[in-house]
């Protein structure tokens, strides 16, 4: 690039050569050469100063342009050879650009997610795995959807196109609560022996969802049930008050209202104060000072019938808690998006 006045000329000669060595490409707009230029435009006489200025600009969209072009290369890294990816005939700077090991980290969700269910174990909760691939009856049924109810279309599935020998699709699960039915029925011999149902169930959902910066169509869910004589709905909020406590690291407040679920009755959506503005109002709780983030409620007698619990003489209580979500607040994270992204500025961060 061409620039009339020398002092810029030599300027951009510098910042070419600094922007080879850099790292991160986008430091070299930070360079103390730069702003010098942009502090020298009040001391030059009017007339210099319009064309002086106008080449500073010039050479700071040249810089971004190169930053641009930088980037592009940087994701289009050549393709691996797959039939010969190790080949160390190949001299070094051939070779594909694997990312070494040791620079390889747990995602961040992961990191997360096991702080979380290490808290429920300190609270007596074990850890099962929920699935990613079900069918009708745990997906709505077993959690008292009557046949034909709308509810069920408010969840947005993925179903297969082939079905099963019974001619019924298989569906991507919505959410962990496919989980209830099931764990229900293999611990209920328990309760009779006196001892509660506790478990913490992690599992990834999908929804055929709009994709914006508060929903991916796939995502992370933790289901809690609890099973035993004499639970009540204070049981279930002072739990999840200690876990937000716990996981946030200050004393959190919750607020419940009433909501619709299918297998909950009564049914809550529970809003937990801003951990960064403690109420006082913020851009990420929109000046409201809470944050709406879960579902939960005590298990419909319908659903414990359904398992073969006697809803007599057991009652429970469930949530169902977006992993995300909890993530975000806790980071400041702006965007869904960036977990599922792959984009490795996003993952460094965390490492
Ligand atoms: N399954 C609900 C959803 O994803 C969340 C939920 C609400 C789960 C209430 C529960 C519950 O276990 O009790 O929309």
């Amino acid at each position: 690039m061409e620039y009339q006045n020398q002092k810029i000329a030599e300027a951009a000669a510098l910042l070419s050569t600094r922007f080879d060595e850099l790292t991160i490409k986008a430091d070299i707009l930070k360079a103390v050469e730069l702003k010098a230029l942009y502090a020298e435009i009040p001391t030059l006489v009017p007339e210099e100063r319009a064309g002086f200025g106008q080449e500073i600009n010039r050479l700071k969209q040249d810089l971004e342009q190169k930053i641009a072009a930088h980037q592009g290369q940087a994701e289009a890294l050549p393709p691996i050879d797959v039939t010969a990816p190790q080949d160390f005939n190949v001299p070094a700077d051939k070779r594909p650009r694997f990312l070494p090991a040791e620079t390889g980290s747990r995602h961040p969700l992961m990191t997360e997610l096991a702080t979380v269910l290490d808290i429920f174990a300190r609270m007596g909760f074990t850890a099962v795995d929920s699935r990613e691939i079900d069918d009708d009856y745990h997906m709505f049924t077993s959690l008292n959807f009557p046949s034909d109810h709308p509810a069920r279309d408010e969840y947005d599935t993925f179903m297969t196109i082939q079905k099963d020998i019974a001619g019924n699709a298989l569906i991507a699960p919505a959410h962990t609560s496919i989980m209830q039915n099931r764990i229900l029925s293999a611990h209920k011999n328990e309760l009779e022996q006196g001892r509660p149902i506790a478990a913490v169930i992690p599992g990834r959902v999908f929804r055929n969802e709009d994709l914006d910066a508060r929903h991916e169509h796939t995502f992370y869910q933790f289901e809690g049930i609890y099973v035993d004589r004499g639970v009540n709905a204070g049981n279930l909020l002072a739990t999840f008050k200690t876990f937000l406590s716990e996981y946030y690291g200050q004393d959190i407040e919750i607020k419940s209202q009433p909501f619709y679920f299918p297998f909950t009755e009564p049914s809550f959506e529970l809003a937990l104060s801003c951990p960064f503005c403690q109420k006082q109002g913020c851009n990420i709780c929109g000046h409201v000072g809470w944050i709406e983030l879960l579902g939960m409620g005590m298990i419909h007698p319908n659903v414990l019938k359904e398992a073969g619990v006697d809803p007599n003489e057991y009652t429970g209580f469930a949530w169902g808690c977006g992993l995300e979500r909890l993530v975000m607040m806790k980071y400041d994270i702006e965007d869904i998006r960036h977990f599922e992204s792959a984009n490795l500025k996003f993952l460094r961060q965390f490492v």
